[in-house]
């Protein structure tokens, strides 16, 4: 029987990677996209959804870091260091417990999603909750890998980017073109960043002949790159993007000329707005900072930008599992309420709106 085989098996010969590199793979990539007819039918597009939350971890994290801790192994790592708003914290603690060596996580205190901790503490990460955001974790993660025996596996790490290429890889081979338009959440813009080199090389590779323009989008109260400055106290539920001061800031200014891409920011409310159309509408399920790609995309469609009948592919970065508390919020705030009944058929077919005697 035929199974993917990992994002370094699969691209051998376009990853950085030779006979000395250990293999360490979870069996990431190879992510389904899926056609969102009803994003379709809102915009006038032709939408897919590339859904990176079925990645082994629940996020597209899982194609750098098999990239990261395989190089490490190379050279001779005995542990691996980050720091993360949670999905590299889950990410690095696998992909190290699978290696066997260790891995240090830095997170900010309080601020990242109860399944992202649960994921760092399951695979036996050493977690460290930092007195700060997640630049301040940065920072430190930076200094020590500077000063102390361990590496870094952040996407400051080049490895990084090269492994997160793939899925642009992927997306398209599946559409057997690139697409018009690339929608995608932005935190430290190395996703983004990795997005245009893979498309870039595929087109080098003649798998396609253009480049989608790359559209990113920051939570509003997170928006460094679109307000042009470092936000010292960034705030957001999308706890994955909350950061203010992006690693690869200059890379993704770059990656924008060339496309003639777009950077926008989008209020929480729209983010959640967009978690829900996605969950209802399509099926699929995701965490706030993913749903940026769907917000991004209703905006711009609103505002014009978008011409009928463009491909559009919106990234969906991580599972909608790791963070579910947001689901059980009505719009207006309140808790979902779930129906009670007694066990009794009548009751509940009632409830249900069914009339009976069919
Ligand atoms: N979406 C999710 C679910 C993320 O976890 C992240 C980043 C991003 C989008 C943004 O990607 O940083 O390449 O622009 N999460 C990092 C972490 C910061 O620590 O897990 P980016």
């Amino acid at each position: 029987a035929h199974q993917w085989r990992g994002v370094i098996n699969e691209y051998r010969d376009r990853l950085d990677v030779s006979d000395a590199t250990p293999v360490i793979s979870l069996g990431e990539g190879g992510t389904p996209l899926i056609e969102a007819k009803a994003l379709s039918a809102r915009t006038g597009a032709r939408v897919f959804v590339k859904f990176e939350g079925m990645n082994p971890t629940g996020s597209f994290k899982d194609r750098g870091m098999t990239m990261a801790i395989s190089k490490a192994i190379e050279h001779g790592a005995k542990a691996v260091i980050c720091a993360s708003t949670g999905n590299t914290s889950a990410s690095a603690a696998a992909y190290a417990a699978h290696a066997g060596i260790t891995a240090a996580v830095l997170v900010p205190e309080g601020k990242i999603a109860m399944g992202k901790l649960s994921q760092a503490v399951a695979h036996n990460g050493q977690l460290i909750q930092v007195q700060g955001n997640f630049d301040d974790c940065l920072d430190l993660a930076r200094d020590l890998s500077a000063n102390y025996p361990v590496h870094l596996v952040n996407s400051v790490n080049p490895d990084r980017i090269e492994g997160q290429k793939t899925a642009a890889f992927e997306v398209v081979e599946v559409l057997g073109e690139a697409p018009d338009f690339h929608f995608i959440p932005v935190g430290n813009a190395g996703n983004y960043t990795a997005y245009t080199r893979g498309y870039s090389e595929s087109i080098d590779h003649g798998d396609s002949t253009k480049l989608p323009r790359m559209f990113g989008f920051q939570a509003a109260g997170s928006a460094p790159i679109v307000d042009g400055h470092v936000v010292k106290n960034p705030e957001t539920i999308a706890s994955a993007i909350r950061i203010g001061n992006p690693a690869s800031w200059e890379l993704a200014i770059d990656a924008r000329e060339k496309t003639d891409g777009y950077f926008g920011a989008i209020d929480d409310q729209r983010i959640l707005a967009a978690q829900r159309i996605l969950s209802t509408e399509v099926g699929i399920f995701v965490e706030p900072a993913s749903a940026i790609s769907v917000a991004g995309l209703l905006e711009q469609s609103e505002a014009g930008n978008i011409p009928a009948g463009s491909t559009c592919v919106l990234t969906v970065t991580g599972h909608g599992l790791k963070d579910p508390q947001w689901a059980l919020r009505t719009e207006d705030g309140s808790d979902v309420q779930p129906t009670i009944v007694p066990v009794d058929a009548a009751e509940v077919a009632s409830v249900l709106g069914l009339a009976s005697g069919a």
